[in-house]
């Protein structure tokens, strides 16, 4: 199903300006028993990203309606929103009194190997780096260019990630992942101040770090720390977490703080594929 601005099928324009300048946002939710997962999570980035790029919010239960419709057609699946500023003249400046356009469409779930979860994955690092641009940092905007070249740069389907440095060297995140790092007894997660999404998994879990007391901080994250880590792993809201058992030619265990994690994501009720 596509409805764009709730019509099903409804056209978009050659003028937008999600289309000629990435002028917007997005998200993409697992879809269980046609239900849409972490729903308010994912409504609640949107509105943050809005409010940051000036773009006029969508209207919370319109939106949130579109989506259930849409999820509806799926027992398990993906549902994502594009959500851009609209139609536009020529030119950068965002034309006054300008209509965001709303895309909601669905997928069939991503055939990802079902022992992911269990075994782990294998992860490569990518040499395309991410720039630094504390405006953009953290949203989830429609310029997807670096994560494109960096997705190219491998087409092994046993490496199922990469990872990728800014340009000064610190690890922010995979191409489509959030990163979790434990050491020295605690989880840390690179901090996205300057670039980089944050992810709404990656928000849960640190909230459920907290709420199970376990030591966690937002901090930069050397290539050295993922050394040391005792454990790797990886968020996204599709995916859940997924262990890292290789990184480029260093193995490592699935370890009791992601699996604690699992178990209470299981819990919760919050993953597509528990
Ligand atoms: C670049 C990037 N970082 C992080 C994430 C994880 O975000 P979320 O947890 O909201 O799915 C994604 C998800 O697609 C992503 O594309």
């Amino acid at each position: 199903v596509l409805l764009i601005d709730g019509e099903p099928d409804g056209g978009v324009s050659a003028l937008d300006r999600g289309l000629h300048y990435g002028d917007g946002l997005f998200e993409t939710l697992a879809v269980r028993d046609r239900r849409p997962l972490l729903l308010d999570r994912h409504l609640s980035r949107l509105q943050a990203g809005c409010a940051r790029l000036g773009i006029e919010a969508p209207a919370t239960a319109v939106l949130r309606r579109e989506i259930e419709v849409v999820a509806a057609t799926r027992e398990l699946g993906v549902v994502k929103i594009l959500f851009t500023r609209g139609r536009g003249g020529r030119g950068y400046a965002p034309p006054e009194g300008g209509r965001p356009t709303r895309i909601v469409l669905d997928y069939p779930w991503p055939d990802y190997p079902r022992d992911r979860t269990d075994r782990g994955v294998r992860v490569r690092m990518c040499a395309t780096r991410l720039a630094c641009n504390p405006r953009l940092a953290g949203l989830k905007h429609l310029n997807r260019l670096e994560q494109v070249l960096a997705r190219s740069e491998w087409t092994d389907p046993e490496v199922a990630e990469g990872l990728m440095l800014d340009l000064e060297g610190a690890v922010v995140e995979g191409t489509m992942s959030n990163l979790f790092v434990v050491g020295g007894g605690r989880l840390l997660t690179p901090d996205l101040s300057r670039c980089g999404v944050a992810g709404v998994m990656r928000g849960l879990v640190l909230d459920l770090a907290h709420e199970l007391g376990l030591p966690a901080a937002q901090t930069r994250v050397e290539a050295q720390d993922l050394d040391r880590a005792s454990e790797l792993f990886l968020s996204n809201s599709l995916i859940g977490l997924w262990p890292v058992r290789r990184l480029e030619e260093r193995a490592l265990e699935p370890g009791p703080v992601c699996r604690r994690l699992q178990a209470e994501l299981r819990a919760r009720g919050v993953l597509a594929v528990p």
